[in-house]
Formats: structure tokens, C-alpha cells, sequence
């Protein structure tokens, strides 16, 4: 069976096309998502119904010419799993109820966990058994310290230094979250693998602007423990995106649990490629604002990204994900362009 281009290039080979995905490739840009989500009710309904997400997941690959499918879901299934009100509020984003005290960290659980998150698992063998064979299946979750963040704030949050005051404030309680949240996030992840997700993303969209001593103890090694664990289970390979770590980014580049590191659009691509892509297999970096843009400038700066990491292994990517205002028709015309392979 023919290896997925993405899966060559987290081994570490170089390829001369390069392998392509998106992350929120599937979502409001697209008036086919828009129909379904519409179809669904609710953000999480649609999560829930295995027929629905099987196939928003599946519309982006239909339309353009990627290299993977990432997983229909939301990084906040797990607190909602764990017992935690999760809700999204149309237009305003994530809501959770109550907002994290040591008082709901003892009545969170992961007892239910299986059983909640296996629509989710039951979605990824779906979408497996109709993806083509050489297109990956990503499955992903949320980073402990960004889910924490939004358990902690009961939203999106507007101050992170209130919680990051929260950890220092209250160790054992936030300590205990953390480990909770590894738990859970390496058990979710491997049901995930055993469902046929053939690559792993963590998500840490809040890691930015973190001492280091903090970036160490809540992103890099939470997610680095949960990389151990999952991989001495499955042999799935992981994919961190420690968003604004800045030169932190190498504490995960460098461990060997870690395949890849997705790039945030502000790490400078030079830094990356010295630094990272000898650890590590690079993701990302476009900023995903020039696709809304389009035209030259988005081609001139995907050209320029694409002689960045020449002769070394790298999947392309944007910094963080498609905003809804992306024209679709843009979307296929860098498809296109890094299809025709490296300059
Ligand atoms: O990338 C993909 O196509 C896969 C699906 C995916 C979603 N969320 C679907 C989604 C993935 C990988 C995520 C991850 C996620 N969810 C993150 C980490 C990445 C990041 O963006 O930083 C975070 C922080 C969340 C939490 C979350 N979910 C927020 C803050 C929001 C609201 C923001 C918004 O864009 O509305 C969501 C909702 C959400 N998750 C949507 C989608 C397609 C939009 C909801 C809708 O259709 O109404």
C-alpha cells in the first residue's frame, strides 16, 4: 500500500512535492460545511453525529487536492467528557460551566471518558475506510495547559494572566488538573490511533508569552508525556503546535517522542529551518491571513516559505487556522501551486 506523503515526510524524507493540509480546513469558509452545520443544529451535535462529521471532514479532500483529512471534533470534548458544561455560544465562541475551582476538579472524572468520546473514534474509522490510501487521517487534541486555560476561564480567554496567577496561586489544584488532563488526552488520543488516525496533532494554541520555567513545566511536558505514553502504545506519529513559543519551540523539536512541530505565523521561517527542521519535521507558517488576501502576495510569500525549507522534510501549512472570511477559490490556487512542486 502506497505510505501517505505526510507519513514520509514525518519519517523525515524530503519529497519533491511537498505535502499539504490546513488546519480548519473543514469549516464556515466552505458553503458545504455551512450546509451540514446547518443541517446539525449545533456545533456539537454536529461533533456528535458520526454520519455528519464523516463527511465535513471528508468535504475539503473532495474539493482540493490535500494531503490529509484532520478529524471533525473540537479540542473541548474532553472537559465536556470529564463532566464539565460545555456549550458554544453562536458567533462569541466556547462556554463552560462552572469555571474550574478545586471543588469541580473533584468531581471531574475520566470513568465516562470511553464511552463519551466514541462517536468521535466511530467518525475516525468512518472517514478512514472512505479516505483514498494515500491521504493521512490526522486526529488531534487539545494541548493540557490550552484546555486548562478554557476549564479554568470558562471561555476563551481574554486575561491569560490570570491563569497563569490561578497555577502559582494554587499548585496543587492546577497540578492536579494537568495530570488529569494528561490522562485523559493520551487515552483519548491512542482510541483515536486504534480507529485508524494515522498522524497526531496537539494543539497548544495558548502557549505564547509563557516564562520558560512555566512553558517547561505545563506545555512541553505535559504534551511531551503524552507523546511517551501514546507512543508506547500505537506507532502514530505526533505532531505539537506550541502557537508564539517563540525559541521555546525547541524543547519539543528536540524530544524523540516528538515527529513534528507546527510553526505559528510569527517564528521567523529562517530560525525554523536552523533550528528545528534538524530535530523535527516543520509544519506550517504561512500566515493564514494572505489567503484571504490572495493573488501574488499569498503565492510570493508560499514560494519563498517552500525555498525556506528546500531539502528538508516539511508538510505545508498556515500558522493558525482558516478564518471564515478565506474565499475558497484562493485556497485552490495555493493548492495548486504548491502541487507543482519545489522551485
Ligand atoms: O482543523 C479542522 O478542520 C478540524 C476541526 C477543528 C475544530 N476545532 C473545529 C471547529 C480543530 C482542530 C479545532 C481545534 C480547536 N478548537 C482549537 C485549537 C486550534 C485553534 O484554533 O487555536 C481551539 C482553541 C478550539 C476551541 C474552539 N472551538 C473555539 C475557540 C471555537 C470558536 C471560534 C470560532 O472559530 O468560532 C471553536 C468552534 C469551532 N471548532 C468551529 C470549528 C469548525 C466553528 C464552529 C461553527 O461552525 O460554528
Amino acid at each position: 500500500m502506497a505510505i501517505p506523503a505526510m507519513l514520509r515526510a514525518l519519517e523525515g524524507e524530503t519529497l519533491s512535492t511537498t505535502p499539504i493540509w490546513f488546519m480548519r480546513q473543514a469549516g464556515r469558509y466552505l458553503p458545504e460545511y455551512r450546509a451540514v452545520r446547518e443541517e446539525a443544529g449545533s456545533f456539537l451535535d454536529l461533533c456528535f453525529d458520526q454520519e455528519k462529521a464523516s463527511r465535513v471532514t471528508l468535504q475539503p479532500i473532495e474539493r482540493y487536492d490535500l494531503d490529509a483529512a484532520i478529524l471533525f471534533a473540537d479540542i473541548l470534548l474532553i472537559p465536556l467528557a470529564m463532566g464539565q458544561k460545555v456549550w458554544f455560544e453562536t458567533g462569541e465562541g466556547p462556554r463552560l460551566d462552572p469555571p474550574f475551582t478545586s471543588d469541580l476538579l473533584k468531581s471531574l472524572s475520566t470513568d465516562g471518558l470511553h464511552d463519551a468520546l466514541g462517536p468521535i473514534c466511530e467518525t475516525v474509522s468512518t472517514v478512514r475506510a472512505a479516505l483514498p490510501a494515500d491521504k493521512a487521517l490526522i486526529g488531534f487534541a487539545g494541548a493540557p495547559w490550552t484546555v486548562a486555560t478554557y476549564m479554568l476561564a470558562g471561555r476563551g480567554s481574554k486575561d491569560p494572566s490570570a491563569l497563569r496567577l490561578f497555577a502559582y496561586k494554587h499548585p496543587d489544584a492546577f497540578d492536579g488538573l494537568i495530570e488529569l488532563l494528561v490522562d485523559s488526552t493520551a487515552d483519548y488520543l491512542i482510541a483515536q490511533a486504534k480507529a485508524g488516525a494515522q498522524v497526531l496533532q496537539l494543539f497548544d494554541s495558548w502557549a505564547a508569552g509563557l516564562p520558560k520555567s512555566f512553558f517547561e513545566n505545563y506545555c512541553a511536558k505535559p504534551v511531551i508525556e503524552i507523546a511517551k505514553r501514546v507512543r508506547a502504545a500505537v506507532d502514530v506519529p505526533i505532531i505539537a503546535f506550541p502557537r508564539g513559543a517563540g525559541p521555546l519551540y525547541n524543547l519539543l523539536a528536540e524530544d524523540p517522542h516528538i515527529a513534528g512541530v507546527s510553526i505559528d505565523t510569527g517564528l521567523p521561517w529562517g530560525f525554523a529551518a536552523r533550528e528545528l527542521s534538524p530535530h523535527a519535521t516543520v509544519q506550517g507558517g504561512l500566515d493564514q491571513l494572505l489567503i484571504v488576501k490572495g493573488g501574488d502576495p499569498m503565492l510570493k510569500a508560499a514560494d519563498q516559505l517552500l525555498k525556506t525549507f528546500n531539502g528538508k522534510p516539511y508538510i505545508f501549512n498556515i500558522g493558525h487556522g482558516f478564518v471564515p472570511e478565506t474565499p475558497p477559490e484562493h485556497v485552490g490556487e495555493l493548492v495548486d501551486f504548491v502541487r507543482r512542486g519545489r522551485p
